[in-house]
C-alpha cells in the first residue's frame, strides 16, 4: 500500500471504529458484529504497524476500549490472592502472638506494616519487563487491568538489577490526599459528584475503559509481598528489601520486632502517626518474618495464619442532633449539614456533619432532637452513621425535606437516578453564580488572581456583578472604598475592609490581561456542566469559535472524539438560553476571546520590530510570562546584549554584568511598570 493511501485509510478506520465503539459501549447498540469488529481492529494494528507515523493519538488500539469485550479479562492467580484476619484489640493481637509461638515455638521474629487503604493488586514481571496486572477479585481470579496499571508512574514498567526471570509481587493502589482533593475539587467544578474518600476514588479509577483517563489520576502503588520463593531469601524483610532494589516501591516504615510490646509499640505510635501520612492507612499488619515459619503455619481457608491485620478504629461518639441546614453549591446541589451539640471527636471539636442526602436521612430515621452517633472514618467530614434509639425524645420530630431552594426559593428538582436535590435556577441562585464566578477566575480558567472568593462575595454582595461579564464593565469609581464588615467571631472583633487605590488598579488590570486568556480557556471558564478543561479543549479544536459550537447540532457534537450525549445535551441546553448568549456577546464586546487563535498570532503589533533582553524577578509576572507578553505584542526576545538590543527589562536582582554592558552601549533599561505602560498604551 502507498503512503496516501494508507494515511487515509487509517485514518478512516480510526473514526469507523471510533463510531463502532461509540455506538457499543455508549448508546448500547452495536451496529457490526463482534466478528466484524475485530477484523477492523486488526486491519488498523497491521497499517499502524507498518506505517507508525501515521497512527493517530486517539486510535482506538491504544485504548482498552479497543476491546469489544467491554468487559476487563478475567485472569486466575497463579497463587491465591489471600486477605487477611482483622482483629480490633490488643487482645487478640495477643492471641495471635500465642498461637504463632505455640505452633513454631518461642522467638519469632514479626514484621510490622501500615495496612494501605486502597485496592490490592498483583504484578507480573516476565524477563524484567511488567506483562501483567491483576485485580484480587474473588481472590481465585482477578481483572486484568494491564494498560491501566501501566500509567501509574510509581510502577516500573522494566525493573533494574538483578532480577528473576519471572516475578510476582503484590501491593496497593492507593490515593494520596492531596491528588484527591484536587481529583474531587476539579469534579465539583464540571459539576460531577466528588468520590466519597480516596480509596472509593482509586477503585473506581483502576476500572476506566480509557488508561488515557487513568493516567491523569493521581494514583500510587507500594508493594508489601511477594508470593513466590526467591534464591538465597529466607525472609519477608529481605524479600521486600531485595524487591526494592529492582526499583519497586516498597514501604519505609517497617519494622521488625521480637517482642509483643515492640509491636504494640508501632500500633500506637502509628494510630497517632496516621494523621500526618500523605495517604489513608486504616491499620497495621504485624507478619511472621522467616519464610519458612510462615509455611509452616500455613493457610486457612481464606487467610494465612502467619499474619493478622490490626484495624483502627473509626472514633465514633454520642451527641445531640439539633437541627439541620441546607447547603446550596456551585452546581446548586443541595447537601443537608447537621448542626449538633459540639463534641469531642478525634483530636477536634465536631459542631456540624454531613447528612448527605434526603435518601441517607430515611434510611437512618434521623429525626431532629435525636442522639446520633458521629464517626470519622476515612472521609474528611465527620458523618452521622446512626441513631440511639434508647435517647430518642417521645416528641422527636422526622425530618421533612426542604422542597425549595434555601437562597433563592425556586422548587427543588431531582434528576432520575440522583440522590441529590438541585436548585434549578443556575442563574439567578446566589451561591450558584458566586461559585460560577469563583470558577470563571480561577487559575485553570481565566486566571483573574488580583480577585479571590472574598472579593468576588463583595462584588456580588454590592450588586456589581450578577455574572461573570459584568466583571469586563467594572468601573474605577465603582470600585474605591468598596466596604465589607467581617462580623466578630469568638477570636476576633468585628473588622472593616475596604478597596484601596492600589486593590483597584490591580483588579482592574488582572481582568484587562485576562482578554489574552485563549478560547479554550474562556470555553472552560463559561463553568458549562460537564465542560471541563480536556472537553473545552476538544470542543474548541473542532469547531474554532464559539459561534459554531452553538449552531452545532447535537449529531455534529457527537461525532466528535470523546464527546457523549451528557456533553452534547448540556451544551446544546446551555446556549438555548437568552441570558447565556447574552453573555457571551458581552464578553465578546470587550474583547474576551471568541474563536481559536493560531498560535503564532499576536495581541498587537507594539513591539514589533523591537528586541529585548529580560533579566531579573519580577512582580507582577514570571519571566516567562514576560517573555510571552513580548511575543504576543509583536516583540523578540534575545539571550544577550548586544548593539542591536532595544531595551533590557530589569526586574530585582538583575547581574551587575549585565547593567553595566547595557549601560555601555546605551541601552535603555525599563522597569516591570514600563513595559506594563508600553503595550497597554496601544
Ligand atoms: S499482606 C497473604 N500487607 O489488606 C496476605 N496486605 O485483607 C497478603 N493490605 O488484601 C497481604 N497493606 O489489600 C499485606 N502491608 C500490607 C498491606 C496489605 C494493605 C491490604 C491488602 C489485603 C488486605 C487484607
Amino acid at each position: 500500500m502507498k503512503e496516501q493511501e494508507a494515511k487515509t485509510r487509517i485514518g478512516q478506520l480510526t473514526r469507523e471504529l471510533q463510531q463502532h465503539n461509540y455506538n457499543y459501549y455508549v448508546l448500547a447498540k452495536p451496529t457490526i458484529s463482534d466478528y466484524d469488529f475485530d477484523q477492523l481492529l486488526k486491519e488498523l494494528e497491521t497499517l499502524e504497524k507498518q506505517f507508525p507515523q501515521f497512527r493517530l493519538s486517539d486510535s482506538p488500539t491504544l485504548r482498552v476500549g479497543g476491546d469489544i469485550t467491554k468487559e476487563f479479562k478475567t485472569v486466575k492467580h497463579r497463587y491465591p490472592m489471600m486477605s487477611l484476619s482483622n482483629s480490633y484489640s490488643e487482645e487478640e493481637i495477643r492471641e495471635f502472638i500465642n498461637r504463632v509461638t505455640k505452633a513454631v515455638g518461642n522467638n519469632v521474629e514479626f514484621v510490622c506494616e501500615l495496612k494501605y487503604d486502597g485496592v490490592a493488586i498483583s504484578l507480573t514481571y516476565k524477563n524484567g519487563i511488567l506483562v501483567q496486572a491483576v485485580t484480587r477479585g474473588d481472590g481465585v481470579q482477578g481483572d486484568d487491568v494491564t494498560n491501566n496499571i501501566k500509567t501509574i508512574k510509581t510502577i516500573p514498567l522494566r525493573l533494574q538489577g538483578n532480577y528473576p526471570e519471572e516475578l510476582e509481587v503484590r501491593g496497593e493502589i492507593f490515593m494520596p490526599h492531596a491528588g484527591f482533593n484536587r481529583l474531587n475539587a476539579e469534579r465539583e467544578e464540571i459539576g460531577d459528584a466528588p468520590f466519597a474518600n480516596p480509596r472509593n476514588a482509586t477503585a473506581g479509577s483502576i476500572k476506566m475503559q480509557d488508561p488515557k483517563e487513568v493516567a491523569k489520576r493521581p494514583l500510587d502503588c507500594i508493594i508489601y509481598y511477594v508470593p513466590q520463593d526467591l534464591p538465597g531469601i529466607e525472609t519477608h524483610y529481605d524479600a521486600i528489601k531485595y524487591v526494592g532494589s529492582l526499583g519497586i516501591k516498597i514501604s519505609k516504615n517497617i519494622a521488625l520486632c521480637h517482642k509483643e510490646e515492640d509491636i504494640f509499640e508501632f500500633i500506637n505510635d502509628w494510630n497517632i502517626g496516621r494523621e500526618h501520612l500523605p495517604y489513608d492507612i486504616d491499620g497495621i499488619v504485624i507478619k511472621v518474618n522467616n519464610l519458612a515459619l510462615q509455611k509452616e503455619l500455613g493457610y486457612t481457608a481464606k487467610n494465612p495464619r502467619w499474619a493478622i491485620a490490626y484495624k483502627f478504629k473509626a472514633e465514633r461518639v454520642e451527641t445531640l442532633l439539633r437541627s439541620i441546614d441546607y447547603q446550596v453549591g456551585r452546581t446548586g446541589a443541595v447537601t443537608p449539614v447537621a448542626n449538633l451539640q459540639p463534641v469531642q471527636l478525634a483530636g477536634t471539636v465536631v459542631k456540624r456533619a454531613s447528612l448527605h442526602n434526603a435518601d441517607i436521612i430515611a434510611q437512618l430515621d434521623v429525626r431532629l432532637g435525636d442522639t446520633v452517633y458521629v464517626e470519622k472514618g476515612g472521609e474528611i467530614i465527620p458523618k452521622i452513621v446512626g441513631v440511639n434509639l434508647d435517647k430518642r425524645p417521645a416528641d422527636a420530630e422526622p425530618v421533612r425535606f426542604i422542597d425549595h431552594c434555601p437562597e433563592c426559593n425556586t422548587p427543588l428538582v431531582r434528576k432520575e437516578g440522583e440522590a441529590a436535590y438541585y436548585c434549578p435556577n443556575e442563574d439567578s441562585c446566589p451561591p450558584q453564580i458566586k461559585g460560577k464566578l469563583e470558577h470563571f477566575i480561577s487559575r485553570k480558567a481565566m486566571n483573574i488572581d488580583s480577585l479571590g472568593e472574598g472579593k468576588i462575595e463583595m462584588l456580588f454582595d454590592n450588586g456589581l456583578v450578577k455574572n461573570v461579564a459584568d466583571l469586563y464593565y467594572l468601573s474605577y469609581n465603582q470600585l474605591i472604598g468598596l466596604e465589607k464588615t467581617i462580623p466578630a467571631d469568638e477570636n476576633k472583633k468585628e473588622k472593616k475592609i475596604s478597596f484601596q487605590e492600589k486593590t483597584v488598579q490591580n483588579i482592574l488590570k488582572g481582568i484587562e490581561q485576562s482578554l489574552t486568556v485563549p478560547f479554550p480557556k474562556v470555553l472552560f471558564a463559561l463553568g458549562i456542566r460537564y465542560v471541563g478543561e480536556t472537553v473545552a479543549k476538544k470542543l474548541t479544536a473542532h469547531f474554532k469559535s464559539i459561534d459554531n459550537l452553538q449552531q452545532a447540532s447535537y449529531e455534529e457534537l457527537i461525532a466528535v472524539d470523546e464527546i457523549g450525549e451528557k456533553i452534547a445535551e448540556s451544551v446544546i441546553q446551555w446556549f438555548q438560553k437568552p441570558a447565556h448568549l447574552e453573555i457571551v456577546n458581552r464578553l465578546r464586546e470587550k474583547g474576551v476571546q471568541m474563536e481559536l487563535i493560531e498560535e503564532t498570532s499576536t495581541i498587537s503589533n507594539v513591539l514589533e520590530g523591537k528586541s529585548f533582553v529580560v533579566s531579573g524577578v519580577f512582580e507582577r509576572h514570571s519571566r516567562n510570562e514576560i517573555k510571552a507578553l513580548i511575543e504576543l505584542h509583536a516583540g523578540k526576545n534575545t539571550g544577550s546584549i548586544s548593539a542591536k538590543t532595544d531595551y533590557v527589562l530589569a526586574g530585582v536582582n538583575m547581574g551587575p554584568a549585565k547593567k553595566e554592558k547595557a549601560d555601555k552601549l546605551g541601552i535603555p533599561i525599563i522597569s516591570e511598570d514600563d513595559f506594563e505602560k508600553m503595550i497597554n498604551n496601544r
